[in-house]
């Protein structure tokens, strides 16, 4: 059997869901570091990280929320209003600018389970990154897809959704979150 079919089978087999972890992980404040080699290692943890997103429905996952240290985040943009899966995968990217601001509606993430709030984000942002391949690419979006980006960046730099909320309502899902841990 050549070897690269082998690889193939190989990764097939060993695809797997990974835990998502939620607040309040301490994993999940660490700055992300930058991947220097897009290596077979590199891309069977997206595959994982696809495959992870896809099962529990989020529209974007970033490799922190999985409990790897790596600045890589997915997203299928697609999905919200299509049945065809579109998976992007950006390597290091980086906002290299915003505009505006916006408030991003009932805004949600798999690592805070049972909760959404509106959140204040820029209204548009310019990315670069890295695809799959090693190349370059930018991006500017804006509405859903800036959001997704800001979202799944933050999570990169160790920031989750609620710090952006004010803190009172921060508070009251903290409590809530609290509570519900007793309950189980
Ligand atoms: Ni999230």
């Amino acid at each position: 059997m050549p070897s690269c079919l082998f690889q193939i089978i190989f990764y097939f087999y060993i695809m797997t869901i990974l835990k998502v972890l939620t607040y309040p992980d301490v994993f999940l404040e660490r700055i992300a570091e930058p991947v220097k080699n897009i290596d077979e290692n590199m891309l069977s943890i997206i595959d994982n990280m696809a495959e992870t997103m896809y099962k529990f429905e989020g529209v974007g996952l970033a490799a922190t929320q999985v409990g790897i240290n790596k600045r890589i985040i997915i997203y299928d943009y697609a999905q919200t209003n299509s049945e065809k899966k579109e998976l992007i995968t950006l390597i290091n990217p980086e906002i290299i600018s915003t505009e505006g601001s916006f408030t991003s509606k009932n805004e949600g993430c798999l690592s805070v389970p049972d909760y959404r709030s509106d959140v204040k984000r820029a209204a548009s942002v310019k990315v670069t990154a890295t695809d799959k391949n090693g190349d370059k690419i930018n991006i500017e979006a804006q509405d859903l897809l800036s959001v997704i980006l800001q979202h799944e960046i933050d999570h990169l730099n160790g920031i989750l959704f609620i710090k952006r909320i004010s803190p009172l309502k921060r508070q009251i899902y903290i409590k809530k979150q609290k509570k519900n841990k007793k309950n189980q």
